[in-house]
């Protein structure tokens, strides 16, 4: 297929070239036999490839999704127990928005309690996405919301009165048995207060932002490298 021309007649990549990009600048990150926490999405998943063809061997993964603990294992890499590996060296994962503070939106592919639970118990976390997730204001990505089901009408009507727009998103159930709710039309200027606020209401298991836990390093793969940011 032809390149679209880009920049100063660069050949632009696609964003999935950009998320090959920042994945692989990722290993450097990675410390040799450590235990690693490893996210969710299709970042990710180039990630996990180019850590299966790398040198580098970890004493295992933690996970945040069945579908990464398939692929690792898939790759020979061995999936630990969070309960026994006591905090992580780094966690790798990537994200729906993310802006130049290291504040994020994650949860578009609904694992983002066990995101929030890997990335709390990581001493450092390498974001990785491609230029298109960074933004000035978080919010034009729908927020998600995961809700305990009973709680999906009431949580939702607290969502509203907060100012967004709550969409339950069809046929999907996490991996923790839960709905999810995204939220759309919230400029979300106080990422942290937003996220307390949230966690606040009864029935919500965690929301989608990152902000009082965001990124320590943001790689964003772009048509011509890899732009590391530091918040
Ligand atoms: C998974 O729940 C999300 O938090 C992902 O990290 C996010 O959706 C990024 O996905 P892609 O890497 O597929 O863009």
């Amino acid at each position: 297929m032809r390149k679209q021309l880009g920049y100063k007649g660069f050949a632009a990549m696609s964003s999935d070239d950009q998320k090959r990009r920042a994945a692989e600048a990722a290993l450097a990150h990675v410390p040799e036999g450590c235990v690693l926490g490893v996210g969710t999405g299709s970042t990710v998943n180039h990630f996990i490839a180019a850590l299966v063809k790398s040198r580098i061997r970890v004493a295992g993964a933690v996970s945040s999704s069945d579908a990464s603990t398939r692929l690792l294992r898939d790759g020979g890499i061995e999936v630990l127990d969070l309960n026994s590996t006591g905090d992580l060296e780094v966690y790798v994962d990537g994200a729906d928005e993310a802006t130049r503070h290291l504040a994020l939106i994650k949860g578009g592919g609904a694992a983002l309690t066990r995101e929030k639970i890997v990335a709390a118990a990581s001493r450092r976390f390498v974001c990785i996405v491609d230029r298109s997730k960074v933004v000035d204001v978080l919010g034009r990505f729908p927020l998600p919301v995961e809700v305990i089901p009973m709680a999906r009408s009431y949580v939702a009507r607290q969502l509203v009165r907060l100012g967004g727009q709550p969409v339950l998103r069809a046929g999907v159930t996490t991996d923790n048995g839960n709905a999810i709710l995204d939220v759309h039309n919230l400029a979300i200027t106080d990422p942290a207060a937003l996220e307390s606020e949230i966690n606040q209401v009864a029935g919500v298991v965690a929301n989608g932002l990152f902000a009082r836990r965001g990124a320590d390093l943001l790689l964003v793969g772009t048509d011509s490298g890899v732009d590391t940011l530091k918040p």
